[in-house]
């Protein structure tokens, strides 16, 4: 009894502080309280506030199909890419929703000048007071201030009119809570993984496990002891100089502090490129992102090197766009490089999540204090990203908004390629699953713990193949075995895609693996989709995008000299039986982890090795039959 009256009185008093109307719905509440936040006071209400309103965008339901209708071989307006505009306009909220939301706001005098939709059409802008504020949503705002000093406003919940609650995704400021604050007294319970992608401590950098064995003077010699940009050229039939550079474009991401030294790049090409010294890539500052040099080792720069040495010389003389993203203090996620290339995503359903991209600007000592990088270059042509995180790790909401992103580059032309991990059907560092799919936090579990975005059916996740020992490049490769074990398995959160269908059925029907659906997810998304790079002494599946995106980059010159597009997503064409002829198929290793074999190479599609590894002599004629 006793109970019951106090949560009848602690129910009052809430409901006394807010202005709730009887036709208001509740719209939204936050998540969890803040940690390390402490509630102030009530913010003052003559305080100004921008409130930005996220419209409801349409068409979402369709992002597949118009992606396919640009890239699947058979249809007849492969590769004619949308402009941003035509994305932009086809995603952009339906005008009986802007007519709505307008009405609502007129009711309480924000008419006129007073109320914009931004340039993207995804949000109608407002400044009012903080009172009014509090009346049209029925909120309460306060100020709440953390040990480093920064403050930040919010409230608990909010309110809206029923018949507009269905045409709003999202309003700010309001519960969107950032709940990263570093310095001083800042939570230590970060994961490894969820804050800053480019740290040595996140673990999903390359391995190395010696030095380069002395030069031969036949470059193809030690192919199954270290991979020259010889071996790649042989292994892959890599064999076209590019003409249309100033036409084309190659990215590479890196996320600060990770980074690449100049005399690096220059004393692997003085023995494997000696018209490349001095080459240095091109550098896109996003977020105030830098190539620092002042911490320097191989964990903080092996990734990078690695992913220019091997881009720069496979694509010469195309110049490499170095995507540097994120400031020293609070790093990024890959939203913020999104962002970077798309300013329509910057925003969109609500903008970057602080739980797992940096948001900027930056207002810790130090940071980059200036507005976040939105829109600052055009998609290249092709993206290779050689860092990833474990699926479990974020939430599906996130995810989603992410991969329809992957969608909407894939629809302006651009490929974007992940490197699929190194941990096999584990995680990060080895981690598997607990049974109810949560990361582990002190004994490891036993579920396979898949990466993101490679699940993302809208990306192509790069996996590792490798020279056997003493074998040659006219051997057959085999998945990777040696230090790392390629990623690869099925999404927890994407559903498996239509130009997967086939290859994924019938590989879990003709070599149906030992493990039960307590263990895998087989009506995920399948990774890897992709092609297979490969790479050793350095180990690591990071080395295998960049190889592939360079494939890519040198098939779009191909074509754009030849006066036809950018090749785009790539996954409906190189799972098209067409195409089929132009891999070369892995049969032998597998991808170990959570304590089982893992998944086994064979003939076809496999989860380890994708659709095999590319010769690029046969695929350059095929792509250029496109249209
Ligand atoms: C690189 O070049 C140096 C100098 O020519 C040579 O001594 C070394 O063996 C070469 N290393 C490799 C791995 O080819
Ligand atoms: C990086 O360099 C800074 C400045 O010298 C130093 O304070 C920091 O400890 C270094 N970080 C690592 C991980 O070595
Ligand atoms: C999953 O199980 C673990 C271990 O029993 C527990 O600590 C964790 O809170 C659970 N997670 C969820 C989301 O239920
Ligand atoms: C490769 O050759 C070396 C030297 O002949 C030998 O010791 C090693 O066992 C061989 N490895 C394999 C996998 O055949
Ligand atoms: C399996 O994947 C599907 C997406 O295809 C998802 O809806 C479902 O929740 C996943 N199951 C588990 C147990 O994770
Ligand atoms: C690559 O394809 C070309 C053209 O089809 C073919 O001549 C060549 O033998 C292939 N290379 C390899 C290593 O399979």
């Amino acid at each position: 009894m006793r109970s019951l009256i106090q949560v009848l009185v602690l129910c009052a008093i809430a409901s006394a502080g807010t202005f709730k109307r009887a036709d208001h719905v509740l719209h939204e509440r936050r998540a969890m309280q803040p940690v390390s936040w402490v509630r102030e006071r009530r913010l003052e209400a003559d305080k100004i506030l921008p409130l930005r309103i996220g419209l409801k965008q349409q068409n979402m339901d369709r992002v597949e199909d118009m992606l396919l209708s640009v890239s699947h071989p058979d249809s007849p307006t492969y590769a004619q890419h949308w402009s941003a505009e035509r994305v932009v306009n086809f995603f952009a909220p339906h005008e009986d929703t802007v007519s709505a939301v307008t009405a609502w706001l007129a009711e309480y005098g924000l008419t006129g000048d007073r109320v914009r939709l931004s340039p993207n059409k995804g949000w109608l802008e407002t400044e009012l007071s903080v009172a009014e504020a509090e009346e049209l949503l029925g909120a309460e705002y306060h100020v709440y201030s953390h040990a480093s000093g920064i403050e930040q406003i919010g409230c608990e919940r909010y309110h809206v009119p029923d018949y507009v609650s269905e045409h709003i995704d999202i309003i700010k400021p309001t519960v969107h809570f950032n709940h990263r604050a570093r310095g001083p007294d800042a939570p230590p319970k970060f994961r490894k993984r969820e804050s800053v992608l480019g740290q040595p401590s996140s673990n999903n950098g390359p391995k190395t496990n010696g030095q380069l064995a002395t030069g031969s003077s036949d470059p193809l010699a030690n192919c199954d002891r270290e991979i020259v940009p010889d071996c790649l050229r042989a292994l892959y039939s890599i064999n076209y100089k590019p003409v249309a550079t100033k036409k084309n474009s190659y990215g590479i991401v890196e996320f600060t502090p990770q980074a690449f030294l100049a005399g690096d790049l220059d004393l692997f090409f003085s023995n494997f490129s000696s018209g490349q010294i001095g080459d240095r890539p091109v550098l896109v500052s996003i977020d105030g992102g830098v190539a620092q040099t002042q911490n320097q080792s191989f964990n903080f720069n092996g990734e990078s090197d690695l992913d220019l040495e091997y881009a720069m010389s496979l694509t010469n003389p195309q110049p490499i766009l170095l995507l540097q993203t994120g400031d020293l203090v609070e790093g990024a996620g890959f939203d913020n490089w999104l962002d970077a290339v798309d300013k329509s995503f910057c925003t969109f359903e609500g903008g970057d999540d602080p739980t797992q991209d940096g948001i900027y600007p930056d207002k810790l000592p130090g940071g980059f204090n200036h507005p976040e990088s939105c829109g600052i270059i055009k998609p290249p042509n092709v993206v290779s990203v050689s860092y990833g995180q474990d699926e479990a790790t974020v939430t599906p909401k996130f995810a989603n908004r992410q991969c329809q992103e992957y969608a909407k580059l894939g629809l302006m032309g651009t490929t974007v390629l992940y490197s699929s991990g190194d941990d096999g059907v584990a995680g990060f560092g080895g981690a598997c699953l607990l049974p109810n799919g949560s990361e582990p936090t002190t004994v490891n579990g036993n579920k396979f713990n898949p990466s993101f975005p490679g699940g993302c059916p809208f990306i192509t996740s790069v996996g590792a193949t490798m020279v056997p020992q003493n074998k040659t490049v006219a051997d057959p490769e085999t998945a990777c075995e040696l230090v790392i074990f390629s990623g690869g398995g099925f999404s927890n959160i994407f559903p498996l895609p239509s130009y997967q269908a086939s290859a994924v059925t019938s590989f879990l029907k003709n070599h149906p693996p030992p493990f039960t659906s307590a263990q895998f997810n087989n009506s995920g998304k399948a990774l890897p989709p992709g092609i297979d790079g490969q790479f050793a002494l350095v180990f690591g599946t990071s080395a295998s995008s960049p190889v592939v995106g360079s494939i890519i980059t040198l098939i779009n010159d191909a074509r754009i000299a030849n006066g036809k597009g950018p090749v785009g997503f790539i996954n409906p064409v190189i799972y098209s039986e067409k195409f089929r002829s132009a891999f070369h198929d892995i049969t032998v290793g597998g991808n170990q982890g959570c304590g089982t074999p893992g998944f086994q190479s064979t003939e076809g599609w496999d989860p380890v090795t994708g659709v095999g590894t590319p010769n690029m002599t046969a695929l350059l004629p095929l792509f250029l039959s496109l249209p």
